[in-house]
């Protein structure tokens, strides 16, 4: 039984910890040989990653099961062990999984706590899984597994939020809401616009994951320690076994780089970046002054002391959340900044915030993902505030142009007509035929047609624009990519 050093700094720094142990705790390690102390009790403890690689052992017996193939295909290992290699790995995968495994952090990881039970269960054959291989280049291995199946995760759950968006888009094709520049009113945009361009940063978000996959999608193994091995390994066959594209080329940047988990991080961050700008309009738009959107109760909570309140906790949570990502970002980075060739120790770092930070977006698309389909849109409330802010004075400017005014002539005249406006509390569309035309003898009769809002938004007809069939356009254009995912 490992001391517990929380409570017992001094003893255990001083190497005063439990002597009858001692020997049995050293003999136990697999690099004890050339050791004649005992490890320090905290220092054992405060070296000891198996607290939270234990999380990759799926990805170590893999790796280890890929390798022990490739030592039987070059004539290291004999059929026969290597069938007691692969067995008493199934066993310990299957033990682990049912939680029936003795973590030791005497055996500071998870690839030291494999070997050591795969030797207590098979015996002697045990000891030869590790030719030619070194921990850096196994967890090298490990740690680009894992990513590349939680990059897929995400990926699914982008899909899946988007698939939402889109059905909502859908829906929404001719809602009309104000655009904002500034957060203030510019011009009348279709709600499904709206719900579209959210669509299009995810589409960007997809295809980053897919370009950092495939950069990662390289196998480290037979990278050893650093400088590969004397022994005539296979690095194809193993590569080929993990479903890795080929094994990477240096053997010394192998075992030391993760910038595959900053790219990672990098491509996280600006997925949680769209999330809070789209968490913030949420928030923004339940709020009693905009009131542009009601989501469902269940996705609310409310206040103990003031009953009236119905907050917006999943939005406002992943706004916040997105710091987290942002910050394991920044971990992975500062982790690397000073490390000489190849690997060293603080990589064993760059897996509590891999495994945070997934855990964080998956949530967070989860969350969103549920969410979506019940965003319910106040559709009177959107076009009153789209009638209210001078939405079509654009719209005014440029019949002026058709007409054959200058665009920055028509661009007065609007202004002043503007003002003209806000001095009497009317919108556009409600001054008469002889106030408008007092600023420009072009406007005749057929202006309240570009003056509605749906003349605005359906005169906007082009790729990208808000007019409803361009959003029926757009709609239709991201359920095929979708579909052929
Ligand atoms: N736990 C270590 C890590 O996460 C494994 C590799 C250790 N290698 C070594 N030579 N100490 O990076």
């Amino acid at each position: 039984m490992a001391m517990d050093c929380t409570t017992a700094l001094v003893p255990c720094l001083n190497g005063n910890d439990m002597s009858d142990e001692k020997d049995k705790r050293q003999t136990a390690k697999p690099w004890g040989g050339r050791f004649s102390e005992t490890t320090d009790a905290f220092v054992e403890h405060f070296t000891a990653s198996v607290d939270f690689d234990q999380k990759l052992y799926q990805e170590d017996i893999d790796g280890s099961l890929a390798h022990a193939k490739m030592l039987n295909k070059v004539g290291i290992l004999t059929t026969e062990e290597l069938d007691q290699i692969v067995t008493g790995l199934e066993s310990i995968r299957q033990s682990i999984s049912s939680g029936n495994f003795n973590w030791s952090v005497e055996l500071e990881d998870v690839h030291m706590n494999i070997e050591a039970a795969l030797t207590d269960l098979i015996g002697d054959v045990g000891k030869k899984l590790h030719t030619g291989r070194s921990r850096n280049d196994q967890v090298a291995t490990d740690i680009r597994l894992y990513v590349r199946s939680e990059i897929d995760s995400v990926a699914k759950l982008i899909s899946k939020l988007q698939n939402e968006l889109i059905n909502l888009a859908d829906q929404e094709a001719n809602t009309i809401m104000p655009g904002f520049t500034h957060l203030q009113i510019a011009q009348p945009v279709t709600f499904g616009h709206h719900l579209m361009a959210w669509n299009d940063m995810l589409e960007r978000d997809y295809s980053r994951l897919l370009d950092c996959r495939k950069r990662l999608n390289l196998s480290p193994l037979g990278a050893a320690a650093l400088s590969g091995t004397s022994y005539p390994i296979d690095r194809e066959f193993t590569a080929n076994l993990l479903g890795f594209d080929g094994p990477t080329a240096n053997s010394l940047d192998s075992v030391s780089d993760r910038d595959f988990a900053i790219e990672l991080a990098a491509c996280a961050s600006i997925l949680m970046t769209h999330l809070s700008r789209f968490s913030e309009e949420l928030v923004l738009w339940t709020s009693v002054q905009f009131n542009f959107i009601e989501l469902p109760d269940r996705f609310c909570t409310g206040s103990s002391i003031m009953p009236q309140k119905k907050n917006p906790d999943v939005p406002e949570l992943v706004r916040g959340k997105t710091g987290r990502v942002y910050g394991h970002l920044i971990s992975l980075l500062s982790l690397m900044k000073s490390q000489p060739l190849a690997y060293n120790k603080d990589n064993q770092e760059d897996k509590e915030p891999l495994f945070d930070l997934f855990k964080t977006v998956k949530d967070c698309l989860l969350a969103y993902s549920e969410m979506v389909p019940s965003i319910a849109s106040n559709k009177s409330v959107m076009r009153a505030a789209a009638s209210q802010g001078y939405a079509t004075a654009t719209d005014l400017a440029d019949y002026l142009v058709n007409k054959g005014l200058a665009f920055r002539d028509a661009h007065e005249v609007v202004g002043k007509s503007v003002g003209f406006a806000i001095e009497r509390a009317k919108d556009l569309s409600e001054l008469s035929l002889d106030q408008l035309k007092s600023f420009s003898e072009l406007i005749e009769d057929d202006v309240f047609e570009v003056l509605t809002l749906e003349g605005s938004v359906n005169s906007r007809n082009h790729i990208g624009g808000t007019a409803p069939a361009q959003i029926k356009r757009a709609v239709a254009a991201a359920r095929e990519k979708l579909a052929i995912r």
